[in-house]
């Protein structure tokens, strides 16, 4: 269904439909300390909203006894005392613009409740309301732009608005105001998707304008070509939403997610807004596009947080390579998006999901892995060929732990005691998290992994840092305010799928790359310094400042330097540590090649540590091919 949706929409973009954005400039870096946490607190997601979405069971062919079907078998089955409580309408709701006001109106042929007068007057209230006494939270959707979505990109659409070019206009642009005062306000609704195709397929050559179907709107975004992508513009766009949602939303209950797949650099500041934010193009029921959507999270630890988590897309759980016959790619699915804390949302009509699939979803051990206080994404302890290992430090202080086999054929894993950061001379207990049976080892442990499969545990022994957290197994609390990115790039590394095998195929699309990394440097390689390696810290680029929450530690400690991989070697930098906005300490200039400084400083009392490094060179990309390593960093007691 997606291939052809896509090739569609490319055959629809003429050859001269060349954007004329602003080019992406070189960003100004914020190296000052604020003393405030920056990453986004507003809205109701102090962990990943979980819940269930029309759009990969029904794609827009939408109803109101579909939508309340999987709702009531949320109730029924304990899902939704489980936590998966938002209901979120996807695209195919709208029928039009009234144009005597603006006012949006819902396809009344398919949401019966919503007929609420003459003229054209609907409201969602009558359906938000029977969901609200259900226990549940209801979610909507609409676009950063004039048009959506299905418009921009599916002819053959159920559900297109109707009417007139200006009725047509469905979309947020220019309405932002009314429509979120409408969705929150009068209809009651707890959650928004804000997709943003009508900034993106509407160039003045494409078809869909030349033909008069839809009005230009000079295209902001170009997925393949962050250079040609006016990054500051769409921040505004959804930064303006963002206002409207905090204004019509005084109880501050309300769940933004974003869609921008990845593209705009949103890695670097959807965080700041967002509830969640999409980190890469639509999921589909393929193996392969989930590898791809895996991949535009895992590396990413630092950009989630409670209140901001990063969202690789809804589960596909219920279809295709996810589907009954595949419940081993289906539990993998399900148990990586669980352990990197995406949010847990069902995308499937749940009226056909057979029992082991309802277990799948109901699984309360791994859910509330997911659902941890503590809010830490899990980060990438290992990879190598198929083989990659994911560890999450929980609220308790055990371990979550995921062991994933990406390929087809059988892998026989080591699993080290340093993997986990515990000490391999005590004993460690896996408890798997599918089948409850407990594993006892110290040191190393051999796992034989099928393809394609997935172990999933809780892990207890002692910790190497007995008194304190390694900053990288709290990535949770730890913020990279200014990363160093001067001009965004495509993350090469992500596995690459197309919608089709026309054309050359897909080169990478999703930007983040030169990222701050928990236990790498920011491109991905171990960290080392002056020729010793570090297996803890933190990996991020030259004229960077991170925030770290500090819960009532008393001291922070590193040892910083150059990171060896540094293709800039010739200028120095210096390492500050910032506690509430005052400078706690400075290292020296420390130049490539010369071993780490190490730093101890008293943070008793402390809630807001800044860790600055800063590049001793007046070139403004002077950072940007500087990657530094806080080796060690921790927080101790
Ligand atoms: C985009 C989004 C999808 C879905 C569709 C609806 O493709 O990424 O998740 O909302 O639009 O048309």
């Amino acid at each position: 269904m997606f291939p052809a949706r896509f090739a569609k929409a490319i055959l629809s973009l003429t050859a001269a439909s060349v954007l004329s954005v602003t080019p992406v400039m070189a960003q100004s870096l914020d190296l000052e300390p604020t003393g405030q946490w920056s990453a986004n607190t507003n809205g109701r997601a102090p962990v990943p909203p979980m819940g269930w979405n029309s759009w990969n069971a029904f794609y827009s062919d939408i109803d109101e006894t579909k939508v309340l079907a999987s709702a009531q078998i949320l109730v029924d089955s304990g899902l939704a005392e489980l936590g998966y409580r938002y209901v979120n309408i996807d695209d195919g709701w709208w029928m039009k613009r009234r144009q005597s006001d603006g006012r949006m109106v819902i396809r009344t042929d398919k949401f019966p409740s919503a007929n609420i007068g003459p003229d054209d007057l609907t409201s969602f209230r009558p359906l938000t309301d029977r969901l609200h006494a259900m226990g549940l939270k209801a979610g909507i959707y609409s676009d950063i732009g004039r048009n959506s979505c299905g418009q921009v990109y599916t002819p053959h659409f159920a559900n297109q608005p109707e009417g007139s070019l200006a009725e047509r206009e469905v979309g947020l642009h220019g309405h932002v105001d009314k429509d979120i005062r409408l969705y929150f306000e009068e209809w009651g609704f707890d959650f928004i998707k804000v997709d943003a195709c009508g900034i993106r397929g509407l160039g003045a050559d494409t078809k869909h304008v030349t033909s008069g179907n839809y009005r230009e709107f000079k295209p902001l975004i170009e997925m393949g070509a962050l250079g040609r992508t006016d990054i500051a513009k769409v921040r505004e766009l959804y930064t303006e939403v963002d206002e409207a949602l905090q204004r019509y939303n005084p109880d501050g209950d309300y769940v933004y997610s974003l869609c921008l797949w990845g593209s705009a650099d949103v890695r670097a500041w959807g965080k700041d807004m967002g509830n969640m934010s999409r980190t890469s193009d639509d999921i589909t029921s393929n193996w392969s596009r989930m590898l791809t959507n895996l991949d535009t999270a895992s590396t990413r630890a630092l950009y989630a947080h409670p209140g901001s988590w990063n969202d690789p897309d809804m589960l596909f759980i219920g279809a295709g390579d996810f589907d009954s016959n595949h419940m081993t790619e289906a539990r993998s699915h399900f148990a990586l998006w669980a352990i990197l804390n995406a949010p847990l949302i069902i995308g499937y009509d749940l009226r056909k999901a057979t029992p082991e699939q309802m277990a799948l979803f109901g699984n309360a051990e791994i859910v509330a892995l997911n659902q941890d206080p503590a809010g830490h994404q899990a980060v990438l302890a290992h990879q190598s060929g198929d083989l990659q290992i994911f560890v999450k430090t929980l609220s308790t202080g055990e371990k979550g732990l995921v062991l994933f086999n990406r390929g087809l054929v059988p892998f026989n894993a080591i699993l080290t005691a340093g993997h986990l950061k515990l000490r391999d001379d005590v004993t460690i207990t896996l408890t798997s998290l599918w089948d409850g049976e407990k594993t006892e080892f110290r040191g190393e442990q051999r796992l034989q992994l099928a393809p394609r499969e997935t172990l999933i545990y809780k892990v207890s022994g002692e910790r190497v840092l007995a008194d304190g957290l390694y900053l990288s197994e709290q990535p949770g609390n730890v913020n990279p305010a200014e990363d160093g990115v001067v001009v965004p790039q495509h993350d090469p590394f992500i596995h690459r799928t197309a919608w089709h095998s026309r054309g050359p195929g897909d080169h990478p699309q999703y930007g983040g790359w030169g990222g701050a990394q928990a236990d790498r440097t920011p491109f991905g390689e171990p960290l080392r310094v002056g020729g010793k390696p570090f297996d803890t810290g933190l990996g991020v680029l030259g004229n960077s400042r991170l925030e770290v929450q500090n819960h009532g530690y008393k001291s922070f400690t590193a040892e910083v330097g150059i990171d060896d991989t540094a293709v800039n070697r010739n200028a120095p930098v210096i390492f500050e540590v910032y506690g509430d906005g005052r400078l706690l300490t400075r290292s020296g200039p420390k130049a490539f090649g010369e071993a780490t400084e190490k730093m101890v400083v008293s943070v008793e009392g402390v809630r807001l540590i800044e860790l600055v490094a800063r590049v001793q060179s007046d070139a403004k990309d002077a950072g940007a091919t500087l990657p530094v390593t806080w080796g060690n960093a921790a927080l101790t007691k």
